[in-house]
């Protein structure tokens, strides 16, 4: 049997609240940890030799019902990390992309995303997609209003290419912490992914455990519906 590829590997990076409960810490410590877990997965994807794109689901539409203070909190550490993490994309080669309403976030926000995305432009080894203020349905419905508005017929072909998402299936979906649900992420993208739920928390998540992960995809049967 042939072995799979993996070219695009989406992650729910989910569990860190539980981290930081766990040890006693406010949750906010628990996504401060989760973004730096986000530089070791991103080194490991872009030294790949297959992955091409990352894709992570780092704040969804859902995500604003959340305490006020975890949302500022959320939107600060993200303005914060994107201009750390900038000599980071060099390094590894990445370059940084978004999915999602981004222009429900701050105007300086929007700013730093914008400049990240300019200045790594160039970069060919990995796209590093983060989903924020993203919602699948919505990323559907927007679409499909488009093509209507344009008089365009929807089919899954004109459908699936106006989706914001650079249209590439995703091969692999992996969600951490146990829980074993999509939470309205890339329902369109995921039909014929295969999917890996671990236990473990995203902030104790390791290139390790990725590298198991990765391999046991690679020995999969995948019949896209064929025999
Ligand atoms: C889920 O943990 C995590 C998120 C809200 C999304 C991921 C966020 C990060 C990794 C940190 C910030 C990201 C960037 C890019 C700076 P949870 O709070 O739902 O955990 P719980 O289910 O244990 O409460």
């Amino acid at each position: 049997m042939s072995k799979n590829i993996l070219r695009h590997l989406a992650i729910i990076m989910d569990g860190n609240g539980r981290w930081a409960k766990r040890r006693g810490l406010i949750r906010t410590k628990g996504h401060e940890k989760g973004a730096d877990i986000i530089r070791d997965i991103t080194q490991y994807c872009a030294e790949h030799k297959t992955i091409e794109t990352l894709t992570l689901y780092a704040f969804s539409t859902e995500n604003w019902k959340r305490p006020k203070y975890e949302v500022d909190f959320l939107m600060r550490l993200l303005d914060r990390w994107l201009k750390q993490e900038l000599p980071t994309y060099h390094r590894f080669g990445a370059r940084f992309e978004t999915i999602g309403d981004i222009e429900g976030f701050s105007p300086k926000l929007q700013e730093t995303i914008a400049s990240i995305k300019a200045q790594t432009a160039h970069h060919t080894n990995l796209i590093q997609i983060l989903a924020l203020n993203y919602g699948s349905r919505s990323e559907i419905a927007k679409a499909a209003s488009r093509l209507a508005k344009r008089g365009e017929e929807i089919t899954e072909k004109s459908l699936g290419e106006e989706l914001t998402t650079p249209y590439q299936d995703i091969d692999l979906l992996i969600r951490t912490s146990g829980e074993q649900r999509l939470s309205n992420f890339l329902l369109w993208q995921l039909s014929y992914s295969e999917f890996y739920f671990t236990k473990t928390l995203w902030p104790d998540f390791t290139t390790e455990e990725l590298e198991g992960i990765i391999n046991q995809y690679i020995d999969r049967d995948r019949r896209f519906g064929g025999v």
